[in-house]
């Protein structure tokens, strides 16, 4: 422990030796269990239902490997070239306003989605604890969900317990807490999402199911299997949230950036095509595929899913393996989004890692139980029209990402040039998908990225439907 406070310590950057992980293996776990979390698990399976299954796959995976691919390469690349937490990676190309801007809008975009999304954390863990002491036949029940976030103390206390772990294993440093943990929890996710999915597509009626989801039909696809599969893979791929940025400068020179970065891709899009497969067969099979019910959007997994345990054999310990799989998911995640939080206070204002991470535990406490209470005591209360929970997720993810991201084309294309990253790549390896990168970060991304901000924002006011 005291090696890791003296490296951390030192990404204050006043000793240039920084915090950083094991090799390739560390960092490739470490990011693909920032990658993986609710999104694959939750958000993919029905995205997916409701955008006509294998299509909508297809769509994904080649904007993954594409557009999403780009964006993390030119994260990384930065990252590790600066040895900083974005406020600083681009504060090294540039002291302008914008460059300021850029930075600080990577950086704070974390800080204000790893509150709320640690509520959810928090209602996973309930569910995991409901299981393994409870009576399924309850949390199956229509009213137990709304119960339990209505329920101010009790959704509280678990988003509060959610909160701990994550901050103590980000006390503990880059490569004895970060990477330590990704490295026990990722494997045991990816057999827990095997034997999960395999029970799911042997049940009676599930091949509907599995058909659905992996034969593209063309009569499925609409400018909006795009717009949806692109805003998915964003969220999906933590790109635009300053991770990539911090993850890149705790990765060696001797890390093959794009051998990894296409790891991270597959590692991301595998569990999300396999928690769709554990999701959609399931409630094929329940539900002979209702669209109605493969509709049913957030509440798939904390109300429809429990059902379907329920009406299965051996559903108890099936309902308890998948919520260990969801919260290893969301617990890799949120230290990624609170590492590279306190990371930024700890290079920006030179705080030590114990008072960075108290603090960032303060930011989760005061925000989240906003998020958390806006079920309960302050129902009353909505932004736009959105519960404050809904909000917070609004403003991130469909405002401050896609403008973050374009902030990242500006610094590659117009600041640093494209050359710095390819020599960044170079350090380790040939730049084998070069000419896709330059046209992708030039005039792909930009496009895409406005198409996005656009789409989503008039999403959210009832203009278009997503
Ligand atoms: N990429 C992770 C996921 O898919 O759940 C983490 C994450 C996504 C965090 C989106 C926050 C967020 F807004």
């Amino acid at each position: 422990m005291s090696k890791v406070t003296k490296k951390t310590g030192a990404s204050s950057g006043n000793t240039g030796t920084r915090a950083n992980f094991s090799g390739k293996l560390g960092f490739v776990l470490a990011t693909a269990g920032s990658a993986v979390g609710l999104g694959n698990i939750w958000r993919f399976p029905y995205l997916t239902a409701k955008y006509g299954g294998g299509m909508f796959v297809l769509v994904y995976i080649l904007l993954a490997f594409t557009f999403g691919y780009t964006m993390m390469v030119s994260e990384e690349a930065i990252g590790r070239l600066t040895q900083k937490s974005p406020v600083g990676a681009f504060r090294h190309f540039s002291g302008s306003g914008g460059a300021k801007f850029g930075g600080w809008i990577n950086a704070v975009i974390p800080m204000l989605i790893c509150p709320y999304y640690s509520v959810i954390g928090g209602w996973v863990t309930k569910y995991l604890a409901e299981y393994a002491l409870g009576d399924q036949k309850r949390i199956a029940g229509d009213s137990f969900f709304p119960e339990f976030i209505s329920n101010a103390a009790s959704a509280e206390i678990w988003f509060l317990i959610f909160a701990a772990i994550v901050i103590l294993v980000i006390l503990g440093g880059v490569e004895s807490g970060v990477e330590r943990v990704s490295k026990f929890m990722m494997p045991v996710l990816v057999i827990l999402a095997a034997v999960v999915m395999i029970y799911s597509i042997t049940r009676p009626g599930a091949l509907a199911g599995v058909k659905y989801m992996l034969v593209p039909n063309l009569s499925h696809f609409s400018i909006m299997t795009v717009v949806a599969a692109m805003g998915q893979m964003f969220y999906s791929l933590s790109i635009a949230m300053g991770i990539l940025y911090t993850y890149g400068s705790y990765m060696k020179k001797e890390v093959n950036i794009e051998s990894a970065t296409c790891q991270v891709a597959i590692f991301d899009s595998g569990i999300a095509i396999m928690a769709g497969l554990m999701i959609i067969p399931a409630v094929f099979a329940f539900y002979g595929g209702a669209p109605k019910v493969l509709n049913a959007g957030p509440s798939l997994m904390f109300i429809t899913l429990p059902k379907v345990f329920a009406s299965m054999g051996l559903g108890r310990w099936f309902g308890l393996l998948f919520f260990v799989l969801v919260l290893f998911a969301a617990v890799t995640s949120a230290i990624s989004l609170a590492e590279t939080s306190a990371s930024t206070f700890q290079d920006e204002l030179g705080w030590s890692r114990k008072k960075a991470c108290g603090f960032m535990l303060l930011i989760m406490i005061v925000l989240g139980s906003l998020s958390s209470l806006g079920y309960s005591t302050l129902s009353g209360v909505t932004i736009l029209g959105m519960a404050i929970l809904d909000f917070f997720d609004f403003l991130t993810n469909s405002v401050m990402m896609p403008v973050a991201a374009f902030m990242t084309c500006l610094l590659v294309v117009r600041v640093a040039g494209t050359r710095v990253i390819e020599e960044e790549v170079t350090i380790s390896s040939r730049f084998r998908m070069k000419k896709m990168y330059n046209f992708v970060i030039r005039y792909l991304a930009p496009v895409f990225l406005v198409i996005i901000l656009i789409s989503s924002v008039l999403n959210v006011f009832g203009v278009i439907r997503i």
